[in-house]
This record gives structure tokens, sequence and C-alpha cells, in this order.
């Protein structure tokens, strides 16, 4: 005998009532509109369903349960390969978007790209650019690429470490550089929610002892990528504001904030010629 929904969500009420919720959207491939009036529910909705409630009590974070993500404009396929897109990071698509603008072709590099996000996130906002996406990870160079794949967007994938697999043409012609590299410091990684711990990419998070690891390798390497004047976009650790603003001295950079207040990103620009002595 089929069920309704209600039934459905009343079998799982062990999980928090959106979760449960969600997932059987996911289940049914459905709109949260199609869960007013109690439908009923195939035996394969159910079915997928109860499979879902089942990982979720095993700690899987519901994001890959899904296996999308809203990110800005754009929905990101994620697994356990890479990084869920955090909210936060939407601030950086948005603050490179908004630099971006008005130049005809950018050429735009996103180091550390993860499931593609950014990269993804200002290709389509910025049909024109050419935005080159580099991980360490070939398996979140993959997951990338099944996403740019999907979204019909059509960016350059490198894997490597940082700024190594970068095509050499571009050096010194960058207009901007984004990105989102682990800055988790060691200590904090053995603290860090069972949920991200036993999940996420460790490679994604452990930013070295001190959390600064990439960013600082990003400090030394950007000025020989970016052109005079180029951007360079970072999301730090909240208690990396005034570190990182000593880092990146040379880029005369400014510390934004996320929407909960916490230091978050870093905006510098590469000097222009005449400030260079
Ligand atoms: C914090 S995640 C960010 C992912 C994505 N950009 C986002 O905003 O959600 C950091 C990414 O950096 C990659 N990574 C770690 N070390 C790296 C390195 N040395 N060079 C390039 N990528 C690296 C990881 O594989 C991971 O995908």
């Amino acid at each position: 005998m089929g069920h309704t929904s209600s039934e459905l969500l009343q079998e799982a009420r062990d999980l928090p009532e959106h979760e449960a919720s969600r997932l059987l959207l996911a289940a049914a491939s459905a709109e949260r509109s199609w869960l007013v009036g109690d439908p009923a529910v195939t035996v394969d909705v159910a079915n997928r369903f109860r499979e879902y409630a089942e990982r979720r009590r095993t700690g899987e974070p519901l994001q890959y349960i899904e296996g999308t993500v809203q990110f800005g404009p754009i929905e990101v396929a994620v697994d356990r390969r890479v990084l869920i897109p955090r909210p936060e990071t939407e601030q950086l698509y948005e603050a490179a978007v908004e630099r971006l603008r008005g130049i005809t072709s950018p050429v735009v590099v996103d180091l550390c790209s993860g499931s593609g996000n950014l990269a993804l996130a200002i290709k389509h906002a910025l049909p024109a650019a050419r935005v080159i996406a580099s991980d360490l990870s070939p398996d979140a160079v993959a997951v990338a690429a099944e996403n740019a794949a999907r979204l019909d967007l059509d960016i350059e994938l490198v894997t490597g470490d940082l700024f190594s697999a970068l095509p050499a043409e571009v050096a010194g012609s960058v207009d901007l550089i984004v990105t989102n590299p682990p800055y988790v410091t060691r200590d904090e990684c053995a603290l860090l929610p069972e949920e991200i711990a036993d999940w996420e990419p460790a490679l994604a998070l452990n930013g070295g002892a001190d959390g600064l690891d990439s960013l600082r390798r990003v400090a030394a390497e950007a000025a020989d990528w970016l052109r005079p004047g180029g951007w360079l976009l970072c999301e730090i650790g909240e208690r990396h504001g005034s570190v990182a603003e000593r880092l990146f001295a040379a880029f005369r950079p400014e510390i934004t904030r996320d929407l909960a207040g916490r230091d978050r990103f870093l905006l510098g620009r590469a000097p222009m010629p005449d400030e260079l002595h």
C-alpha cells in the first residue's frame, strides 16, 4: 500500500523536521510547494526517502545526500570528493563580479577551486571572461568538470599545486585571482564537528600548523600572475585578519567581514608600476 508524504515524514521523526522534509523533497525531485496538500508518494520515492534518512542517521551531511547546493546564481553538484560550498563564500563571488564588470574579456583564476563553485558562478555572471580553475585534488577537478558540463559553462580546469599548473601564457596578465584555500589550523582540525571531519576532504580544510600554508604561498606568488592593478580576493580564517593584512601588505589589502561580523575576506590589488619604488 502507498504512503502519503506526512506518513513518511512521521517514520523519520527522529530527524529534525526540516531535514526530513528536505530529504523527502530530494527523494521526490520536487519543490517545496509539492508538500502542500499531503501528496501520495510512489514506492520508488518512499524507498529512496528511507535510504536518504538512513544515510543522514549515519551523520552524512544533508548536501551530499541531496547532491546539490545553490551557490549564488548556480546550482552545484557536490559529493564527498569536494568541500560543500559555504554561503559566506558567495560574498567572494559577488566581490569578484563587482570588480570585473567593465572589463571586456577579463582573465580570472580560481585557485583551490573544489567543486568549481566560484569559477562557474563567475563565468555564469560574465560569459566573456576566460576563467581558469585549479585544484590539487584530481577528484575535485573531476567534480568541477562534471559541474561545468552540467551547467554548460566553458571554463579551463587544471590539476596542480596552487599556481603550478596554470598556463604560462597568462602570467602577468590575470585581471583577478580568487581563492578559498584550506585555512583551518592543524589543532582546529582535530576539534571540527564529526559531520565535517568525517565527511569533507581533509585536503580542503587543513591549512597546516597556523592555517596559513597556502595563503603564505599565494602572497609570495600572486604578483607574478596578476597584471599591474589586478585584483587578489582571498577567503581567510576569522582569526587571520591582522596576520593576512601583514602577509599581503604589498597588495594594500582591505579585510572585510562575513554576515556574522567575522573577518573573512582579504581584498587586495597588485601594485601599479609607479608604486613599485
Ligand atoms: C576550502 S576548499 C575550497 C573549495 C571551493 N573553492 C569552495 O569555495 O568551496 C579548498 C580547496 O583547495 C584544494 N587544495 C588544497 N591544497 C591545495 C594546493 N596546495 N593547491 C591547490 N589546491 C589545493 C582542496 O583540494 C580544496 O578543493
